[in-house]
């Protein structure tokens, strides 16, 4: 262990205590609601509102200022700030646009202006912080100029919009409410319960201390306030009093010995969104609960904290929490029967999502959804503009689609980062991954990636190699490169602050980090001691990190290098919450504040354009893994659920995790598998391993106290169940990249939850614990307890279920839970009939070495017309050339009365491409080795050959018949097919 351990502030003491799982987060070091100035006051504010009668939100649309044009409506919000009506003014925009999402922004006009006084002589910005919008949005602002007024009086606007103008936004003036319906049914509605919030900016007023007697109310009190307890239900959580304006939280605030000078001053934006008879909600990950979004204001089985997003390394986090994680994605859908809609909060400051469920809307003159239940949201940022997109749907799919067209869909990965990959902190030296790499082809444990964490380098000096523990950096990556695998190395936003180090050095006469509120370089602590940090939102600094990745700048890079931005929250080990204090600056003078959440995409974002452009000549989509996320970061890479523990319960919560990533446009994601902190027993890892087979990203990660867990070590049975497992995923490899592909094109997630696949199912709205791969039709539901012997999953429809492994035909069961043996060597994996699915079925150490390998075709037969399909998506997994065609995407049909498997180009009129490439030419001749057919049907008994038909040639091909057995399908297996993947082709099976 590096001597230079022992100084990082104690912490690392507290890492290596950290043997044992089930220790807890240190809750105290993190907020909560009442210790966060801005949450507190809007918190305070949703109580006297909700508990006054007579509350009337005091923003009303100025009369005569509107005006409709070209899809955008434009109007100055009025906020009464005292009795004697004096108001601010707040622009609005509503953007109606091409793709039926509509976008509500509110800005302060004087803050717009400047015409501000920043306290402690802050060089900060005065705007409300509007450039989230350039990190964040990457299409689909079109506006939609059919949208037209419907109707307009003194009072309010109506405008019609989205396809066939089923979409409406009925603007009321006063005060100021949006109703959102869909073919004309109330959705989604703004201000509902009069909680709209904007703190508007005012001067400190120096008063002499001590002027109040305690208790004494405040100078604001509100006039409705009532004399008694409202009339209204109790709640079960005692509320304090409503201090609307408390003014003790408006200037400079202190939190765990650190103060935050708040130079502005108060300037939070609040926003309750209801959404009307809506009884779930999912997204805003990252959170450890379930997917299904929990109520968050107390009572039985809720939380009473509200939802945090404000990316920090959380050491040892918790589940079951609405705690903050390390990522954000302000993204949230509502669900109900045949109904999806949702709200993108574009925010990039600390916030908070207060979650309610109510039978009725607040407001009674909103007719017809009294009996059903409502879900109230109550939005809190602490600075930004007020941002918000609003989709319709009507179905999941649409949801994610309207959302990957804002933000970006998940970039096409590279194909081996599909594969397995084998982490810990950390592996020694050269020598150790050269033994590690040894063992698992010994093994016969398929992998593609080895990754080294922060101990390679020399002495925390990122772009270094130590130079005793690898001399030979090259040689390394040379073996792992011999059979087709690759290097992950660490680089972390944080530069060590010593002499005689050139990135450090250059960073500074560059004057390209962070700066601290005096305008000054900001120095704090993270794993190399005294560090600086990149400012990845200035140009400059994008394009001096571009420089450090050059293969002749990074010595010991090579092309299968790779890489890992870990701690980019970023995680600062003495500051605020383990980040950087607030009022920090940044490129264009923006406080740390405004943009927090954004720091760590921007961070992989400039890894990522560093890594297109290593060698002049050499364009490959990059591979970066990342810990903190905003929305877009689904365009650069992959990211993983943090430090998790060695216990059950973590194998449990990272299923939720992930799908919750799914369904809100960052699918690629999975969790450590094994579990970071602790030892985990090996029934627990081989599990472990079982689940992670199926998470869109999997790598097997380990603490450096923990004991080496590599597979092999595990013993038997668990290694020879671990390395089958591994090689299921790379088997099914074909199946995940397709849906990577679907992925990438329309922002479908990649592994799917119920509620996604099967929206009219009211039973699987709360399943959170099985889902469908990509559009497969595999069903997997992985073990994630103790002892288990059999798993019950539900089943969605009133389609054939096969079991994976065995044929056996599950009893039909709609609706109804099904138990599976799950015996340790098993993970209960369905096919649902009606699919077609390619793999690739010899086993082999890597993805590269697949490359040409033959396909498999399994074709589950469907339960009415016996009929099937699917898809198959190639390119050359490493190049961009599939944007100009260089790939194969054939959609195979099985057509059971016409007892025949069909390929034919997926994409219509795609025609020939009209150069093919080498990759191109070589791939279209790679076979389709065997196709399996599983729910044969009986008449098939005693064939012995089907026809096959390609560019006019017949042949035939053997098949074996086995009919059905004891609840086993019939199935039938067609061998040497001998027609090639990039070619039409007809198997006749009559
Ligand atoms: C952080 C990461 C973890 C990594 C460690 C050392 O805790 O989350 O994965 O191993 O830092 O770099």
């Amino acid at each position: 262990m590096p001597a230079a351990w022992t100084a990082y502030l104690g912490l690392l003491s507290a890492l290596s205590a950290a043997f044992a799982p089930a220790v807890a987060v240190k809750e105290h070091d993190f907020k909560k609601c009442h210790q966060s100035g801005f949450c507190q006051r809007n918190r305070a504010f949703a109580d006297h509102a909700l508990g006054t009668s007579s509350w009337e939100s005091p923003y009303n649309i100025a009369p005569g200022s509107g005006s409709f044009k070209d899809g955008q409506y434009q109007a100055v919000i009025l906020k009464t700030i005292n009795e004697s009506g004096e108001t601010v003014r707040l622009p609005l925009t509503v953007s109606f646009l091409e793709s039926g999402t509509a976008r509500v922004t509110v800005d302060e006009e004087k803050r717009q202006k400047g015409e501000i006084e920043l306290r402690h002589n802050s060089t900060a910005r005065k705007e409300r912080y509007n450039e989230a919008e350039q990190w964040v949005i990457v299409g689909g602002l079109t506006l939609d100029t059919s949208a037209k007024v419907d109707y307009e009086d003194k009072t309010q606007l109506n405008v019609k919009y989205g396809p066939s103008s089923k979409f409406e936004a009925a603007i009321k003036f006063s005060p100021f409410t949006i109703d959102f319906k869909r073919d004309g049914s109330s959705q989604i509605k703004f201000n509902d319960q009069g909680l709209l919030n904007m703190e508007h900016w005012r001067p400190k007023i120096e008063l002499p201390e001590p002027e109040k007697k305690e208790g004494e109310s405040n100078e604001e009190e509100p006039k409705e306030e009532p004399k008694e307890e409202p009339k209204e239900e109790p709640k079960e959580e005692p509320r304090e009093k409503p201090k609307v304006e408390d003014e003790s939280t408006w200037w400079d605030e202190t939190f765990g010995g650190n103060t935050d000078s708040k130079p502005r001053g108060p300037e939070s934006v609040g926003l309750d969104i209801s959404f009307v008879g809506y009884e779930h909600v999912y997204g805003i990950p990252s959170h450890t609960g379930p997917l299904s979004l929990k109520q968050t204001r107390g009572g039985d089985g809720n939380y009473q904290e509200p939802y945090r997003l404000y990316n920090a390394d959380v050491f040892e986090y918790i589940l079951d929490s609405p705690m903050t994680l390390y990522g954000a994605i302000p993204f949230m859908q509502a669900h109900r029967k045949d109904s999806s809609v949702g709200v993108f909060w574009l925010n990039a400051a600390e916030t908070w999502i207060d979650i309610t469920k109510g039978k009725e809307s607040r407001n009674p003159l909103s007719l017809g959804v009294k009996s059903k239940t409502s879900t109230h949201t109550h939005w809190i940022s602490e600075s930004g503009l007020l941002d918000v997109f609003v989709l319709l749907g009507p179905t999941p799919k649409d949801l994610t689609a309207k959302y990957g067209e804002l933000t970006g869909t998940t970039a096409m990965p590279q194909e081996f980062s599909l594969g397995y990959h084998q982490c810990r902190w950390n592996y020694v030296s050269d020598e150790d991954v050269k033994d590690v790499d040894r063992k698992m082809d010994k093994f016969k444990m398929p992998y593609d990636v080895i990754w080294l964490d922060i101990e390679y380098t020399d002495e925390k000096q990122y772009f270094t190699w130590d130079k005793h523990s690898f001399p030979d950096p090259i040689g390394m990556g040379k073996q792992l490169d011999s059979h087709g695998r690759k290097l992950v190395t660490i680089i972390d936003p944080h530069i060590k602050n010593v002499d005689n180090y050139p990135v450090v050095a250059e960073l500074k006469s560059k004057d390209l980090a962070v700066h601290n509120k005096e305008g000054s370089i900001f120095e704090g602590w993270c794993w190399p001691g005294s560090s600086y940090w990149i400012d990845a939102f200035g140009p400059a600094a994008r394009e001096w990190w571009s420089t450090l990745f050059k293969y002749d700048a990074f010595k010991g890079s090579m092309e299968n290098t790779w890489i890992w931005n870990d701690m980019n929250e970023p995680s600062v080990f003495n500051g605020p919450e383990t980040t950087m204090p607030k009022d920090n600056l940044h490129y264009g003078n923006w406080e740390h504040r405004d943009l927090h959440n954004l720091n760590g995409m921007t961070f992989q974002n400039a890894t990522f354009h560093a890594l297109t452009s290593r060698k002049p000549g050499e364009l490959r989509r990059p591979f970066v893994l990342t810990r903190s996320f905003f929305a877009g970061s689904q365009r650069v890479g992959a990211m993983w659920t943090g430090d998790n523990q060695a216990a059950w319960d973590h194998l449990q919560a990272s299923i939720p995790m992930v799908l919750s990533q799914g369904i809100s446009g960052f699918p690629f994601s999975g969790a450590d598998v094994g579990g970071f902190f602790g030892n985990p027993e090996k029934e627990l890892l081989t599990r472990w391993y079982q689940a992670g087979a199926f998470y869109p990203f999997f790598r097997g990660h380990a603490h450096i106290d923990s004991r080496r867990r590599e597979p092999y070590l595990a013993g038997e049975p668990y290694s020879t169940v671990i390395a089958a497992a591994l090689r299921l995923r790379y088997s099914l490899l074909p199946a995940w990249y397709t849906a990577f592909r679907h992925a990438h094109l329309d922002g479908t997630p990649i592994i799917k939850p119920m509620f996604y696949t099967h929206p009219s199912e009211d039973a699987g709205f709360a399943l959170d614990d099985q889902f469908f791969v990509g559009t497969t039709g595999l069903l997997a539901k992985p073990v994630t307890e103790k002892d288990k012997a059999t798993v019950d999953i539900w089943i969605p429809d009133a389609e054939t279920y096969y079991d994976y492994f065995t044929y056996d035909v599950l009893p039909t069961a709609k609706g109804k839970t099904v138990a599976l043996a799950a015996p340790l060597s098993k993970i209960p994996l369905l096919m649902r009939g009606g699919h077609v699915f390619a793999r690739r079925d010899r086993p082999r150490r890597s993805s590269a070495l697949m490359r040409w390998d033959d396909y498999t075709l399994v074709v589950a037969v469907g339960k009415e017309a016996k009929v099937a399909q699917g898809d198959l998506y190639v390119d050359d997994g490493d190049s961009f050339d599939f944007e100009t065609g260089q790939y194969i995407h054939r959609r195979f049909v099985f057509d059971g009365a016409a007892q025949r498997l069909v390929s034919v180009d997926a994409v219509e009129g795609r025609g020939e491409v009209v150069a093919e490439g080498e990759w191109m030419k070589k791939m279209r001749e790679v076979g389709v080795d065997r196709i399996v057919v599983v729910g044969a049907p009986a008449s098939w008994a005693g064939k012995t050959t089907v026809a096959v038909e390609q560019a006019g040639r017949t042949w035939e091909a053997r098949v074996e018949f086995t009919p059905a057995g004891k609840g086993r399908a019939a199935f039938a297996v067609v061998k040497k097919v001998g027609a090639r993947i990039g070619a039409d082709w007809t198997v006749d099976f009559a």
